[in-house]
């Protein structure tokens, strides 16, 4: 029994070199395990005297409480060490400069509509839309287009199995416009449609600007001087502008707008194909028909409408060659028309 306040010092010992609470674990087994060293003092107490059994029975129970408690008091402490380890690790440092967020901003598509928009309503036309997802009535037949008639041809229309189709232009904004608003109005509409038809210049899926003016007194005049207004606020110059006489089942007479090419400003170049000319819209005075069929009086009501691609509009405004550009995604080509 004389080597037990050696035992206890050895053991004590060890409990302060547990460098972790694992090896902490192992020192407490290996002391007061089943087959621990004060364990096996106590087991050791059979092979003494009976007189000196309560003695010794207590001396080394002592020394078990006194081990235990400094086995208590070293996992604090290493508890307390992982605490502050962890809290350390996870640490926030407030005065590090912050990463920086990246403003957005918008397509150029988007932002040519909205310039559109803004032009238009400065001179005294409303929003209209209508649903992308559209009817036969709406997007040929109410136009102008009968069935068979051949300009359905010129429209690679998208159908659903139902009949309803893609709109291949905005025109039925037309219809919808005038049907739900009636005469006299002016409106222009913004907006997708879908052809299918893919290659360099065009996109199963473009955007395209409608126009149409209905009053008691409108003119071709009035169209030619909205059209040559709306084209030199848009592009910021004073631009030429020319009709030629064109077809459209929807307009009577119908013309092609070109105005002098906003690269060479008329002198003739790659863009305008050594014209001086580029072709931005179709447009001419609305036919009876499509009035009538918008229960307008096409004897006391006269219009005008207007189509262009808005597309071709942010090609040439921006100077992008390339329409499929626009839908692809690229942020590097994107990020060049952030507006702050
Ligand atoms: N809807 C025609 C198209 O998609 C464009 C157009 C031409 C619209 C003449 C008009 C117009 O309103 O008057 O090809």
């Amino acid at each position: 029994m004389s080597d037990l306040d050696r035992l206890l010092d050895q053991a004590r010992r060890e409990v302060a070199e547990s460098a972790d609470l694992a090896a902490l674990e192992e020192t407490r087994v290996r002391w007061l395990g089943r087959k621990g060293a004060l364990t096996e003092q106590l087991k050791a107490l059979g092979a003494l005297a009976p007189s000196e059994r309560p003695a010794a029975g207590q001396r080394i129970n002592a020394a078990k409480d006194a081990l235990q408690a400094a086995l208590e008091a070293r996992r604090a402490e290493l508890e307390r060490a992982e605490d502050e380890r962890r809290l350390a690790s996870g640490r926030l440092d407030v005065t590090l400069p912050g990463r920086g967020e990246e403003r957005g901003g918008l397509h150029p598509v988007t932002l040519t509509r909205l310039r559109i928009e803004s032009l238009f309503r400065r001179a005294g036309f409303d929003i209209a839309a209508g649903p992308e997802v559209e009817d036969d009535f709406h997007n040929f037949e109410a136009l102008n287009i009968p069935p068979n008639h051949p300009a359905r041809a010129m429209h690679d229309t998208f159908y659903f199995a139902d009949g309803r189709l893609l709109r291949t232009h905005t025109s039925p904004v037309q219809i919808r416009a005038l049907l739900a608003r009636g005469a006299p109005l002016s409106v222009i509409a913004p907006g997708r449609v879908y052809r299918c038809d893919s290659d360099i210049t065009h996109s199963p899926m473009f955007h395209q600007l409608e126009g149409l003016v209905v009053g008691e007194q409108v003119s071709f005049a009035n169209l030619k001087a909205i059209l040559h207004g709306f084209v030199e606020a848009f592009f910021e110059r004073p631009l030429g502008m020319r009709l030629r006489p064109s077809y459209f089942p929807f307009t009577e007479p119908s013309a092609e707008v070109d105005m002098s090419c906003v690269f060479c400003l008329g002198k003739g170049c790659r863009v305008c194909k050594h014209t001086g000319w580029l072709e931005i819209a179709g447009c001419g005075m609305v036919h009876p028909n499509v009035l009538t069929a918008s229960g307008v009086d096409a004897e006391r009501f006269t219009g005008y409408a207007f189509g262009a691609g808005i597309d071709r509009l942010a090609m040439l405004r921006y100077g992008v060659n390339d329409l499929r550009l626009f839908f692809e995604s690229d942020l590097r080509f994107l990020e060049q028309f952030a507006t702050f």
